[in-house]
């Protein structure tokens, strides 16, 4: 048995889960697990919110929360959102969490020790009114590189360019407007810049990254990297655990990817009983991203890993676009967007996640999501061509044989080649799945549901019901290879599709290959598993957005 431990990019505990973050990361690492949960392999599924930073104890001074309060919220929130969408994490924590902060703290020591990390003396913004140092979004002011007003001390919103707080023309104190002065301050900075030549060699050396990240990342690499500034003069976030560091916190970024390890091993430990290191060093380990965090999770976090040299680094690290609302990029504060939960509230959680499968590459090419691309996805691939099957063959087995499976009765060339089909159908999924391509996969399920429809319709069952038991043992044993291939993709609609095939048979992935003999058995009442989508469903979200 294999072990694997699949993590996901932590969501900030300050906002609704959206679109993006799900068709990106959730819901590849979603199908991937319950893929392999299906082929009996031992897999951790962990996530956890990310807590701490400058963005969210700012959120939280705004409404008049402690950020303890404010976190705890989102974190509640976000856990019900991914349950309704049938994100399966096996445990979803928090960066906040005693266990993280101790691990941190645990890193930050040994790379100090290591001379990794170094002190310097850094010159920041601070606001006499306040009181306060202003890294990050404490400071507002123009962009230095377009002119925009109103920009935060981390980055631009109207041109994307990231920056300094010192940087910013006009800087004033975004909780009280003051102009603020500079004052040093004791900083702890990682010497990212002493990895370049370990980091190369271990992207060189992973076939299992991709290789248009690869590239990118190399080209960083030999543009030279910057050391990392790892300290925030704020109140929220990991103590920095040295005498004299009152004050201090490690920034977010050095601390939320150790979330993944301390969660994995807290559920280890408490489910299974075993050694949490040992676990985590013996085992494959995929972290799924998005590509707007790449720096992140292939310079900053091996680099961190090997300079402590306890923790594997990961195997894989599945990196695919950002998504977009109609070709536009979303944006929260225009209004153009859509969270998950708004859409859950017209939409089952199965067709989203039929659709996002359907849209979304292995790569780093954009996502466009289309409400009307959307629908037509859903009413002529999803509802037309595999729920029709799916009912189609059911009804015939309720009504023309009393609902039980008919016994097949002798097999032409039609029905041998139709049977040989079925039986490739996990091998053709599964591979794909393996090698990360989900809509490839998902396509592979349409490719056979379309011919499971050419067979029923070739082979004209309604003309002699008796002559079609074998079309019908056949068909019944394809819709119960759908109810396993699905699951992974829409785990909702297989489940209750299984229902009605009977709680009886197992559901296993490798039975796939050698599908089971369903004669006699007797199934449940068919329902209509896929509707159409509603139009006045889909005006109403187009309106909601304005267009
Ligand atoms: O970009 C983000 O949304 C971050 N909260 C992701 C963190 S992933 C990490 F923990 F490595
Ligand atoms: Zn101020």
């Amino acid at each position: 048995m294999r072990s694997i431990i699949v993590t996901c990019a932590l969501p900030y505990a300050n906002g609704e889960i959206h679109l993006g973050h799900v068709a990106s990361t959730y819901l590849p690492a979603d199908i991937f697990v319950r893929y392999l949960r299906l082929k009996g392999e031992r897999v951790v599924f962990s996530c956890a919110t990310d807590d701490f930073g400058t963005p969210i104890l700012i959120k939280a001074e705004e409404e008049g929360k402690t950020p303890e309060e404010y976190v705890a919220y989102w974190h509640e929130r976000d856990r019900e959102d991914f349950e309704r969408f049938g994100i399966s994490f096996d445990i979803f924590y928090r960066t906040s969490s005693e266990e993280n902060i101790k691990l941190a703290q645990y890193f930050f020591l040994k790379l100090y020790e290591r001379n990794y990390i170094y002190k310097k003396e850094v010159s920041q913004l601070y606001c006499p009114n306040c009181r306060k140092f202003l890294p990050d979004r404490y400071v507002k002011g123009t962009c230095p590189y377009c002119n925009a007003p109103g920009q935060y001390g981390d980055g631009c919103e109207a041109c994307g360019k990231t920056f300094s707080p010192d940087e910013l023309i006009d800087a004033s104190c975004s909780i009280c407007g003051a102009k603020p002065i500079y004052r040093t301050s004791e900083h702890f900075i990682f010497k990212l810049s002493e990895f370049s030549e370990r980091l190369r060699e271990w992207l060189l050396g992973n076939e299992n990254l991709q290789e248009d990240v690869k590239n990118y990342v190399l080209r960083w690499i030999k543009e030279g990297l910057k050391d990392w500034d790892i300290t925030r003069d704020i109140a929220w976030g990991v103590p920095i655990p040295l005498p004299s560091c009152e004050g201090k916190v490690l920034y977010g970024w050095f601390d939320n990817h150790i979330g993944y390890i301390s969660t994995t091993i807290k559920y280890v430990e408490e489910e299974y009983g075993v050694d949490g290191k040992e676990f985590w060093n013996s085992s494959e380990i995929y972290h799924f991203i998005g590509k707007d965090i790449v720096y992140h999770h292939y310079l900053f976090l091996p680099s961190m890993r090997m300079g402590v040299g306890e923790y594997k680094l990961p195997d894989f690290i599945p990196t695919r676009g950002h998504l977009l609302l109609h070709k536009h990029k979303f944006s929260k504060s225009r209004g153009w967007y859509i969270s998950l939960r708004r859409f859950m509230e017209e939409f089952p959680p199965d067709y989203l996640r039929f659709y996002l499968t359907l849209i979304t590459h292995y790569d780093q090419s954009d996502i466009n999501f289309e409400l009307e691309d959307f629908r037509d996805k859903i009413n002529g691939e999803l509802v037309s061509n595999l729920g029709n099957f799916i009912h189609r063959a059911l009804t015939f087995v309720w009504n023309n044989f009393q609902g039980r499976v008919p016994s097949p009765n002798g097999y032409d060339g039609t029905d041998l080649e139709f049977k040989r089909e079925l039986e490739g159908l996990g091998r053709s999924v599964g591979g794909e799945i393996e090698r990360n391509h989900m809509d490839r996969a998902l396509r592979a399920i349409l490719d056979f549901s379309k011919k499971c429809n050419q067979y029923f319709q070739s082979k004209e069952p309604w003309k002699d019901k008796a002559g079609s038991a074998t079309c019908i043992n056949l068909c019944s044993a394809a819709v119960w290879a759908l109810s396993i291939a699905l699951e992974p993709f829409m785990p909702q609609s297989a489940n209750e599709l299984s229902k009605i095939l009977s709680a009886k048979i197992e559901r296993r992935w490798d039975l796939l290959d050698s599908p089971p003999k369903l004669d006699g058995l007797r199934i449940g009442r068919p329902s209509i598993l896929f509707r159409k989508v509603d139009e006045e469903k889909i005006e109403r979200m187009i309106s909601e957005l304005g267009i």
